[in-house]
């Protein structure tokens, strides 16, 4: 995944996992990946950090390659869960160190609007006990047609997210680096913040 041949509409994972391993460096136990896909990220913090570490997603494929890959690899204290994230489902979860919520909020944003991402992102935090790392798709990626969906973010969609962030409830939220978005030039924000 993290090859410089990338197949058009992949991502690299690179900048994203050196955020992830700066806050998972500083000590935390349990780490929650909600829209894990593969488990790409489930699986290294817990291979290199020793956290216990749950992936959730709705996608069947996706779900079971990162099962399968688990349990090949014997991946000590990583394990994977089907769930359709919703705040019904969130509602439910036990609190986690540290939440990773990359790439997934924009679908929801587009499709239920602000205030239910704000509402949806309050039940992360409310689940969140030490760092939340995020990222989301951007109102400049114009090559993409949800972009078009989403509230116009400005000049600096960096500020506007981490604004929303705020307006979530979310304190100390830092721009703790950037990363590609799909087909676009645009950089995304990866953002750092505390419940
Ligand atoms: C664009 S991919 C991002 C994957 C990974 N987080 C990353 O950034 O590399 C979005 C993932 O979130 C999952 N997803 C989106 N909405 C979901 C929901 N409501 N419930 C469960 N999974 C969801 C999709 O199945 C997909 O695997």
């Amino acid at each position: 995944m993290d090859g410089k041949l990338l197949a058009a509409g992949e991502r690299q994972c690179s900048d994203r996992w050196s955020v992830i391993g700066k806050v998972l460096s500083e000590g935390p136990i349990s780490v929650l990946d909600l829209g894990c896909a593969e488990g790409y990220f489930v699986s290294r913090a817990a291979q290199e950090y020793g956290c216990f570490t749950l992936g959730v997603d709705a996608d069947v494929r996706r779900l079971t390659v990162a099962q399968e890959l688990t349990v090949i690899n014997k991946t000590d204290g990583a394990g994977f869960m089907y769930a359709n994230i919703s705040p019904e489902f969130l509602r439910k979860l036990p609190s986690f160190d540290v939440v990773i919520f990359l790439a997934v909020l924009h679908h929801i944003m587009y499709e239920h609007g602000v205030d239910y991402a704000r509402e949806y992102m309050k039940c992360i935090r409310n689940k969140t006990r030490k760092a939340l790392v995020f990222e989301m798709g951007q109102s400049n990626e114009a090559a993409m047609d949800w972009a078009r969906l989403l509230p116009d973010m400005g000049a600096n969609p960096h500020d506007w997210i981490m604004e929303f962030l705020r307006s979530c409830g979310f304190s100390q939220v830092t721009k703790a680096g950037e990363t590609d978005a799909y087909q676009s030039n645009a950089r995304r924000g990866v953002f750092v913040a505390h419940p």
